[in-house]
């Protein structure tokens, strides 16, 4: 039986992306063993339901393999049945040094080489040091070797809008900007989404569920502090996060809150915070971290599909509770920066 077709969103380059796309930073290696064939294996499960949509990066450890070990998979069937076509959307995370053609050229190419295929799908450009201004030679090569078919989709992460509008206004085409954004964390709704509206830039978010946090799993819990108890990389980043916001105690009220919404809607706390965070404006699609080849993956699929279902609308009502628990926050704006501003000093 065929899956209810996923909701996408065209990028500006013709790319179409399931609105709930797969995150694979959790095959890198930061959250535990990864046990590659396992990993591979799983993915299907994700196809299987429609989400063909995967996130990766140049620097997740072997991600980029585990998807060109798939994708090349799923193309050995295509003679015996159709199969659907994947996205494989990667990033170019280059240490801070000169940005040559050549440079930006070879670390394509690696890329393609890891994922098994001949062009790459979307490019997602990150840059660690805006005082180093050769992120702009990155993005001219990067820009050029779009117009030439070698990536179809020129994005960035972690751009903050200062920057995001500097780079527009040189004529460089940016389809989308992959930065956090959950319930928790809404700084881009401060001035990135409105740069982004007007300009036809899809954000892409991550974080949205906290790594888990924002989830029934953690409603009524102590604290979680251990390095056993916040186990991944996710857990640990978020509940730094969710500290910078307001601290535990506001969190389980906001959890509380969500969980009302939720059983309003027949539905969980983490595709309330899903859905949330796919109807703001500006937002293309949320990335759900899959915990490839460990024990349980896949068994948030039928959430995600929940999430960006068109029948879960969240009500006035909805959004007025959940805004009378975040107006009590931290701004986060004012203590960590726009977009990406936790990645630098
Ligand atoms: N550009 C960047 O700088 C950047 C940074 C971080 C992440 N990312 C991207 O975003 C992706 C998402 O990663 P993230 O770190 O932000 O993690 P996340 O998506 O906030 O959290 C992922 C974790 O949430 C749990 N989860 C997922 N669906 C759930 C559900 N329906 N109910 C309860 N728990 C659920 C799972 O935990 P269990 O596995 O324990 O069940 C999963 O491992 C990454 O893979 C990566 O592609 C990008």
């Amino acid at each position: 039986m065929s899956p209810v077709p996923v909701p996408r969103v065209t990028l500006s380059g013709g790319l179409e992306v399931c609105r709930v796309l797969n995150g694979m930073w959790q095959v890198s290696g930061a959250h535990g063993p990864v046990d590659r064939a396992a990993a591979v294996k799983d993915m299907q499960a994700y196809v299987d339901a429609g989400l063909t949509t995967f996130d990766m990066a140049d620097i997740y450890g072997p991600a980029e393999e585990i998807f060109g070990l798939f994708n090349s998979q799923l193309k050995s069937k295509s003679s015996e049945t159709s199969v659907p076509a994947l996205q494989g959307l990667t990033k170019y995370v280059p240490r801070p040094g000169p940005m040559e053609r050549k440079v930006v050229e070879k670390a394509l190419q690696r890329s393609m080489a890891r994922m098994q295929v001949d062009s790459l799908d979307c490019v997602q450009f990150h840059w660690w040091d805006y005082k180093d201004k050769r992120y702009l030679d990155a993005l001219g090569h990067l820009s050029d070797l779009q117009q030439e078919g070698v990536i179809r989709e020129l994005a960035l992460t972690n751009f903050d809008t200062q920057r995001l509008e500097e780079i527009t206004n040189k004529g460089i085409r940016i389809s989308s900007n992959q930065v956090q954004y959950s319930v928790v964390d809404q700084r881009p709704a401060a001035r990135m989404e409105q740069f982004c509206v007007a300009n036809n830039i899809q954000l892409l978010t991550y974080g949205t569920l906290a790594g888990g946090l924002l989830s029934e799993r953690y409603l009524g819990r102590a604290e979680p502090r251990s390095r056993e108890e916040l186990y991944t990389a996710s857990l640990s980043k978020y509940k730094n996060m969710i500290n910078s916001w307001g601290g535990w105690s506001l969190f389980q009220d906001l959890l509380v809150t969500l969980e009302t919404v939720a059983k309003r809607h027949g539905c969980s706390v983490a595709s309330v915070a899903t859905r949330y965070v796919l109807d703001r404006p500006a937002v293309g699609g949320v990335i759900v971290g899959c915990r490839l080849g460990v024990a349980g993956a896949g068994q948030h699929i039928s959430d995600s599909l929940r999430s960006c279902s068109p029948e879960l609308k969240l009500t006035a009502d909805d959004l007025a509770a959940i805004e009378a628990v975040t107006s009590r926050s931290r701004d986060l704006m004012a203590s960590i920066g726009d977009c990406g501003d936790e990645y630098r000093g």
